[in-house]
């Protein structure tokens, strides 16, 4: 019964990530799911954020008309979804990132609050292992912010479009995932990595550990001289969560504007040191239509 949608991150037609994303969709088919979807995060218009912060400070709409409204609603109406994106230097590709920015629009839905998540997996896919940088969490985080719960990631290694397809062991992954969307059983986080965002970096402050994305704590510890970074078992960061970003907005974000205000006028005549400078604004020439 289930309706599941796959958001692909690459531009290229038959790439890795689409074929890793049909390859979870096949999975979810198997174990029941009916309708399957895809989009490509290329082909919405995604204005970038002004940081206006109209939908965070006084909770209207975000003023920028693009595609977001739809990617939303399309990510509501499915049961389950799945991000396949690529690494693009070290990260992810820059629309998720434009999405992710965006999605501070949440401050102007209180009902966000109470969104229940749904089941999401994503499948990152870069073309070598030392160059994975910093993508497999932000795609898990856009996951967790679009209201995903995950039921795990993965991560593959390919560079010509399609040459996954050469790597059963990468498909048989996507597949399990995909049935995961569907069962909603978790896999089981890889040693020495976040279990909230799957981020394998650490903020270290003594034998304490933070996880720079999400803020999951952990420790750091020596097993038999191997250093690894161990967390509670059952313990999770609520911090991407609809309930852990909207207490975000509302405990610090929208009180950042009346601190703002309150020294407004002082930040004003301190700009008064800059006045000497003499420089000039280079502006790209006017795009003729
Ligand atoms: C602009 C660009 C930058 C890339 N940067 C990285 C990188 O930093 N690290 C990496 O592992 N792979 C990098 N790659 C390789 C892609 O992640 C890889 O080819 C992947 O399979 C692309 O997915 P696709 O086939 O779905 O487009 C880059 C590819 C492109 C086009």
């Amino acid at each position: 019964m289930a309706t599941i949608l796959a958001l692909i991150g690459s531009a290229r037609a038959w790439g890795n990530c689409e074929v890793l994303a049909r390859e979870a969709l096949a999975g979810a088919r198997e174990v029941g799911a009916e309708t399957l979807a895809l989009m490509r995060l290329t082909d919405l218009r995604v204005e970038q954020c002004t940081g206006c912060m109209v939908c965070a400070l006084r909770g209207q709409p975000c003023p920028l008309a693009d595609d977001m409204a739809f990617l939303l609603d399309q990510v509501s109406r499915a049961d389950a979804f799945l991000i396949a994106g690529p690494v693009y230097l070290v990260g992810p590709v820059a629309q998720a990132k434009r999405i992710l920015d965006r999605l501070l629009m949440w401050s102007s839905a209180p009902e966000w609050a109470e969104v229940r998540p749904k089941a999401a997996i994503t499948l990152t896919v870069g073309g070598l292992e030392p160059w994975r940088g910093v993508a497999i969490a932000f795609y898990n985080t856009l996951a967790m912010a679009l209201g995903g719960r995950l039921m795990g990631w993965m991560s593959a290694y390919a560079t010509g479009p399609g040459e996954v397809l050469l790597q059963p062991d990468a498909l048989a992954t996507a597949r399990d995932l995909g049935r995961r969307l569907v069962s909603q059983e978790p896999m089981a986080p890889p040693p020495n990595v976040c279990p909230t965002c799957g981020a394998d970096y650490f903020h270290i402050q003594g034998e304490h550990v933070v996880c720079p994305i999400c803020g999951q704590e952990g420790r750091l510890t020596l097993d038999e001289g191997e250093p690894r970074v161990r967390f509670d078992a059952d313990s999770r960061s609520e911090r991407w969560t609809p309930s852990g970003f909207h207490h975000h907005i509302q405990d610090w974000v929208v009180p950042s504007g009346a601190r703002f205000m309150a020294h407004r006028q002082e930040i004003k005549a301190l700009r008064a040191r800059y006045d000497d400078l003499g420089e000039t604004w280079i502006r790209p020439p006017t795009p003729s239509l």
